[in-house]
């Protein structure tokens, strides 16, 4: 999400609200890069080079020389056109491919349920049956011919967030007052928040329609009842709300994950933008500081009008959020469960995988200098569901140290380890997992720039983790930088490709942005900035999506930059081969990318068509632009619209060969 961020950014504190001098991985990066620039002498190479080079040396799996072009004794596995930056209000996909939109913002599921108003004025109840705002992570779940099935599925969704200039019309504005009105468009905007499922199928035209009306379309929502799992339990002290006892609803549900047993995981990522207080003598704890609660919030206001979101009158309701949420698509009438071993903090995803039998899921917390996460379960994963219990409600979390001399630790967060003791304050697993983030600060944890998501090679089991950009003391990655606008990609070699093991290697898998303004960035490498969303697909090849937030700018008035709008590219980590595979609609992100099984059908979502990103000038400098050309009228010429895009190949071939 970049609609938030301006908060993050112009805040006090650069580093978000991480108050330690634990290492931060830029400087780490800085001192492997100097040490090897001094020892080789290498100026001029990319920072994959250098930085890859000795990590990679030492193992037989990967071939990566350079980023930008296949290596000269391998074939591109990349049997696309590239298509080039763009910069209009459209999505552009390769020679060859066709696009079409499904399940836009407000799009019943049932009959019965008003259609989507043009002019924004669906009720609150209209958008409990609509699908919902802001599409954001996203898995297909096959329906019939086992797993493999590629014709109908589960299409499952996030709705991170809501515009207050979009979802609302014109007739009631943006504003949030304390009246009936102001409570109906609070509950408009928890409605359009949480998951879509949503029964889809492919016709024999080859296009794909939703299904209206089938038994598994739910929405689960602001609202939705909710249970806990793991060390915390809902009755836990800090849990106590006056307002809601009985734990309910999910929100700012960004990345996702999906579980070898058929399950979904909505991440909570900038919950606590939602709270604030009307008193102004109202004070954060350490514990809410820690994780970003103020007395304003994000500006959604919503605490005017609902108590639930005051902190001064119902404070521990803050507490029911920044959890991994799972939810069983297969079984409507489930209550979702919110599995607290995953930790507490700004989930902006959780990618599972098994490894030695177990479930292992790793997590970015999404802030200016904070940390990446992996969680691996106690028992082998089948054992657990065979006996009815959930693998992610007993394990070991981590939290990852980064070296400097390219190893690195998962550091476990467990009651009794290190200095997470009783004397030291910490009073059992649940206060540990409350507090995740004071945890990891403690055991020493290295600060990041935005850790977003993680994608996981299927055959070499090499971890990726995109740090979309950085401000503040843990911002530069190289001299060049002395904010980080465009990000990198960090891969983590686990030891001996063990995904539960404690030790691992890392180096830059990619260093974005634009080799105009940043001589680092390698020349033949296509331009991008702001890695979030990425996802390795069962061939191995990785999907990286995109989310600067001077998205769709006018480009020959800029000056600045040629990246133009959001885009998503796809990265052939054994050439080092990368190209840009489609590029968004003006003011959009481009986030959450899913195949059927076959391959044959890609699913990626759009999300706030249209957005402004005025902020980016007055954060990093760049020249301020009127900027009409992010209006965006995407999809359908009105009313800007998140919506899920279907791409085909027009012969119906294999996406991406
Ligand atoms: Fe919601 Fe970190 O992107
Ligand atoms: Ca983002
Ligand atoms: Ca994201």
């Amino acid at each position: 999400m970049n609609r938030h961020e301006p908060t993050q950014l112009s805040d006090e504190n650069p580093n978000g609200s991480n108050p330690t001098n634990n290492p931060a991985l830029s400087d780490l990066i800085e001192k492997r890069w100097d040490r090897r620039s001094i020892l080789g002498g290498a100026l001029g190479l990319t920072a994959a080079q250098f930085l890859g080079a000795g990590l990679l040396a030492s193992r037989k799996a990967v071939a990566q020389t350079a980023v930008g072009a296949p290596a000269a004794n391998r074939g591109s596995r990349l049997g696309f056109a590239e298509v080039p930056p763009s910069s209009a209000d459209t999505i552009v996909v390769p020679p060859g491919y066709t696009w079409s939109v499904l399940v836009p913002w407000g799009t019943p599921l049932f009959s019965g349920v008003a259609p989507f108003r043009e002019d924004a004025s669906n009720t609150s109840q209209d958008q409990e049956g609509q699908v919902g705002f802001n599409h954001d992570g996203m898995h297909f779940f096959p329906l019939e011919n086992g797993s493999k099935g590629s014709k109908r599925g589960l299409l499952v969704l996030n709705h991170e967030y809501t515009d207050a200039s979009q979802i609302y019309s014109a007739a009631t504005g943006a504003g949030i007052t304390n009246d009936a009105a102001g409570r109906e468009k609070v509950a408009k905007a928890l409605a359009a928040h949480g998951v879509t499922v949503v029964e889809i199928q492919q016709l024999s035209n080859g296009t794909w329609t939703h299904v209206v009306n089938s038994p598994y379309n739910r929405r689960v929502t602001g609202n939705t009842p909710m249970e806990f799992g793991g060390p915390v339990d809902a009755d836990h002290p800090l849990l106590a709300s006056s307002i809601s006892p009985a734990p309910r609803g999910t929100l700012n549900n960004c990345g996702h994950g999906y579980t070898p047993w058929g399950t979904y995981l909505a991440c909570e990522e900038n919950w606590n933008g939602y709270f604030g207080s009307t008193d102004t003598t109202w004070t954060a704890t350490a514990l809410e500081a820690r994780y970003g609660l103020t007395r304003t919030g994000f500006g959604y206001n919503w605490h005017v009008a609902e108590p639930r979101f005051d902190l001064t009158v119902n404070r521990n309701e803050a507490n029911h959020f920044g959890w991994c949420v799972e939810v069983n698509p297969f079984e409507p009438d489930s209550t979702p469960v919110k599995r607290s071993a995953l930790g507490r903090f700004k989930h902006e995803g959780a990618t599972v995988v098994e490894a030695r039998g177990r479930a292992v899921a790793y997590s970015g917390d999404d802030e200016n200098g904070e940390y990446v996460y992996k969680y691996v379960s106690k028992r082998p994963w089948r054992e657990d569901i065979a006996r009815g219990r959930s693998p992610l409600d007993e394990g070991i979390l981590y939290v990852a140290r980064f070296d400097a001399d390219g190893r690195g630790t998962w550091l476990p967060l467990a009651h009794g380890v290190g200095p997470l003791t009783t004397a030291n304050g910490w009073v059992d697993q649940a206060d540990v997992l409350i507090r995740t983030r004071q945890a990891a600060d403690a055991v020493g944890a290295t600060r990041c720039h935005r850790p977003e998501w993680v994608a996981v090679h299927p055959e070499s089991k090499d971890v990726y983790v995109t740090f979309t950009n950085g401000t503040g003391n843990n911002a530069p990655v190289n001299s060049n930088r002395a904010s980080n606008p465009y990000g990198h990609i960090v891969r983590i070699v686990e030891k001996r490709a063990d995904n539960t093991a404690t030790t691992f290697e890392w180096d830059i898998f990619l260093l974005a942005g634009d080799p105009a303004y940043d001589a680092t960035v390698p020349a033949n490498q296509p331009i991008f900035g702001s890695p979030d969303g990425i996802w390795a697909d069962d061939d191995g090849l990785v999907w990286i999506q995109t989310d600067i937030s001077n998205s769709s700018q006018n480009l020959a008035s800029r000056g600045y930059d040629r990246i133009g709008n959001n885009q998503m590219l796809c990265a052939d980590p054994e050439t080092g081969e990368v190209k840009r595979f489609m590029t968004g609609p003006r003011g959009c992100e481009v986030t959450g990318v899913i195949t059927t099984p076959d391959k044959r059908t890609m699913f990626v979502n759009i999300q706030h068509p249209g957005e402004s990103t005025s902020y980016w000038n007055t954060q990093f400098g760049a020249p301020t632009v009127a900027n009409p050309s992010t209006v965006s009228s995407w999809p359908f010429g009105g009313r800007p619209r998140p919506a899920t895009v279907v791409i085909r190949k027009v012969d119906g071939g294999r996406i991406g060969d």
